[in-house]
């Protein structure tokens, strides 16, 4: 990709640490990873989606057959091994990347497990962001069914770790979703210790939206091309009528796949709480538009694929919408289908040359405006806002 002097960083990137691969391994519910005849990799098994296709796949093996469909994806060493994560990045000339425990992170552990499980896992992410000191960063993992005292520690533990520039959340929060009252301690814990969220999605919408040809018919085209950006707006929107951006002002987050289809529908949110008889009666309309949100305590990824979606988050982040979007790549997910892994993702390029249309046409380097804009996307915007910088690496 090479743009100018800019540094490239990818702020979505995941991994599965060894340690959270075993715990997958020896579940017998989703997420879960098995072994199937007729799959040289084991499968990563994730979404509610697959599981029927994962009870058929089972019958099948149980009986001593091959099954006819392979449930979920191939696990490989793209999930977990460091090296394979510093070739992606020298692949696609990735200076930084961000990295982020994958989903559903530790939304399934008891209470008991999850404050160790959290600090171990988040010790091997420290652990690789030392060994690679400067290319690497992370987004730490949150206990979150542990009580709130193991949360609040683990928030503290996590701010000081050095390489720890945020927490990864899902929607479920603490089982009710972001608009529970009761993570208002949490939000102004990590608003207080100045680390951003960066909300991401995983249990997408109810099975039953897809119909009933999408199981056999249409692999995970609706739940991660749909459900997905659903789930994040939701969980935003509700964040946003509970007055959670108001209560925390310093809150700052980063929204998956620019926020879903939040800048899409912005206008269509604050249309619907201008009209509404009972927000109006109960005096409970948010204080700040949801414009004022967008432009001051939400930034977006630009993993949207396309310069249609890119546009719409620029113009909806504010008058200087093009500095609070960031380039994302979401490795390991979405490998090519036609070409070796070990070559160019379709799934980066797009998503760069997707910034490069966004802003014109501007070319690796250019210095105009446009030039500048795409190198803060690439990776200007995220070195500032995140404080991506490290001296004393050897
Ligand atoms: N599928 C997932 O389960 N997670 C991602 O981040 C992307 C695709
Ligand atoms: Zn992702």
């Amino acid at each position: 990709m090479g743009f100018g002097d800019g540094k490239v960083v990818d702020i979505h990137t995941h991994m599965y640490p060894p340690e959270y691969v075993k715990i997958l391994e020896s579940r017998t519910t989703i997420p879960l990873v098995r072994s199937f005849p007729g799959s040289s990799d084991p499968r990563l098994i994730l979404l509610d989606t697959e599981v029927p296709i994962l009870e058929e796949a089972e019958a099948a093996k149980s009986r001593g057959e091959a099954p006819l469909n392979i449930p979920g994806r191939p696990l490989t060493k793209h999930y977990s091994s460091l090296t394979q994560k510093m070739h992606f990045m020298e692949t696609h000339q990735i200076d930084i990347s961000v990295v982020s425990l994958a989903n559903p992170w530790l939304d399934f552990l008891s209470e008991d497990e999850a404050g160790p499980i959290a600090e171990s896992i988040n010790a091997d992410f420290s652990r690789m962001c030392e060994e690679k000191c400067g290319r690497l960063f992370f987004f730490a993992a949150l206990p979150l069914t542990a009580s709130q005292e193991v949360i609040l520690s683990s928030i503290a533990h996590v701010a000081g770790l050095p390489y720890c520039r945020g927490v990864i959340l899902g929607t479920s929060g603490l089982g009710k979703g972001l608009d529970d009252p009761d993570l208002l301690p949490i939000f102004h814990a990590l608003a207080d210790a100045r680390l951003m969220i960066f909300l991401h999605p995983h249990y997408g919408l109810p099975n039953e939206v897809w119909g009933p040809r999408a199981t056999e018919n249409y692999g995970h085209v609706l739940p991660l091309a749909l459900g997905f950006p659903m789930e994040t707006t939701i969980a935003v929107t509700r964040m946003y009528l509970a007055g959670v951006f108001d209560q925390v002002p310093q809150l700052n987050m980063l929204l998956a796949h620019s926020g879903g289809t939040l800048p899409f529908l912005a206008g269509r949110i604050e249309s619907c709480i201008l009209h509404d008889g009972h927000l109006h009666a109960a005096g409970t309309k948010p204080k700040k538009t949801i414009w004022e949100v967008l432009s001051s305590q939400i930034f977006l990824d630009a993993v949207v694929y396309s310069d249609v979606g890119l546009k719409a988050a620029v113009q909806a982040s504010g008058p200087e919408g093009h500095e609070r979007l960031m380039f994302g790549t979401d490795h390991p997910f979405f490998p090519p289908l036609g070409s070796d892994e070990e070559g160019e993702w379709e799934s980066v390029t797009w998503n760069g040359a997707a910034v490069r249309k966004a802003f014109g046409g501007a070319e690796d380097g250019e210095e105009s405006d446009e030039g500048k804009k795409v190198r803060g996307v690439m990776g200007g915007n995220a070195v500032k806002v995140l404080n991506l910088r490290r001296d004393g690496c050897r």
